[in-house]
């Protein structure tokens, strides 16, 4: 009967906590804003703003979008794919409203996103969809032979016109260059840890300390 239907929300995932959400938005834009000034992203400028000559400022090329989480299944109010599967789970169930310690360990930069990467622990993996790079296939043909919980990130800012989704399928992309062998071209090493240049405007830096960030695993409704 109606009573046993479970409402399913548009997305589940973990939510950082507010003391932690404005250290990492500082981190993000003291980033954009070291990366701006950089002769190495000048010389490749053209990847965001199309044209030689223009001037970019990361700042303002960005929006940030709501509050700072780490999807873990996009639900659509259950019409998303695996939805109810998914929020039936006996672990989703358990650790629903449980805090864990996040680790971000690497921010991204693309003409489409910017974003951190988690890199998530095994009891994390718990809560990580068998499917979620697999489903990114049609985008990044080799995110389903990357490890599960490769997608894992959390979404800093889009530019104008782009949708959040895109930060993961952004973040897979690079993986998978890493995974092809390709080094990418390390650039500098900033106070923050190393940055490497992946070509088509493509920046990673991988933190020296990763932050911890702590998150409740919950769910959003809009
Ligand atoms: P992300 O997890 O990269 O931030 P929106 O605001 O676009 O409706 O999306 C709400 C949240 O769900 C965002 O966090 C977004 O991306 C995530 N999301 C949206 N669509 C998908 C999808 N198809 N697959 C996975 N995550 C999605």
């Amino acid at each position: 009967g109606p009573l046993e239907e479970v409402s399913i929300p548009f997305y589940f995932g973990w939510f950082l906590l507010s003391s932690v959400q404005d250290k990492v938005r500082c981190t993000s834009m003291d980033f954009l804003k070291t990366l701006d000034t950089l002769e190495a992203f000048k010389k490749h400028m053209i990847d965001f703003t199309g044209k030689a000559e223009k001037e970019v400022d990361l700042e303002q090329y960005f929006e940030a979008k709501g509050t700072l989480h780490c999807t873990t299944k996009f639900c659509d109010y259950g019409k998303a794919e695996g939805a109810k599967e998914y929020a039936l789970k006996p672990t989703v169930k358990d650790f629903y409203g449980s805090t864990f310690e996040l680790s971000l360990s690497a921010l991204f930069v693309t003409p489409r996103t910017v974003g951190a990467r988690v890199s998530l622990t095994e009891e994390q993996l718990l809560l990580w969809p068998d499917d979620a790079e697999k489903e990114a296939a049609s985008v990044v043909p080799a995110a389903a032979s990357l490890p599960l919980g490769s997608r894992a990130h959390v979404t800093l800012g889009c530019a104008e016109g782009v949708e959040p989704v895109q930060t993961g399928l952004d973040l897979l992309e690079i993986l998978a260059l890493q995974q092809e062998g390709q080094q990418g071209e390390l650039v500098e090493e900033m106070e923050l840890g190393s940055l490497t240049y992946y070509g088509e405007g493509r920046w990673l830096l991988s933190l020296r300390e990763p932050i911890c960030a702590p998150a409740c695993f919950s769910s959003f409704y809009t």
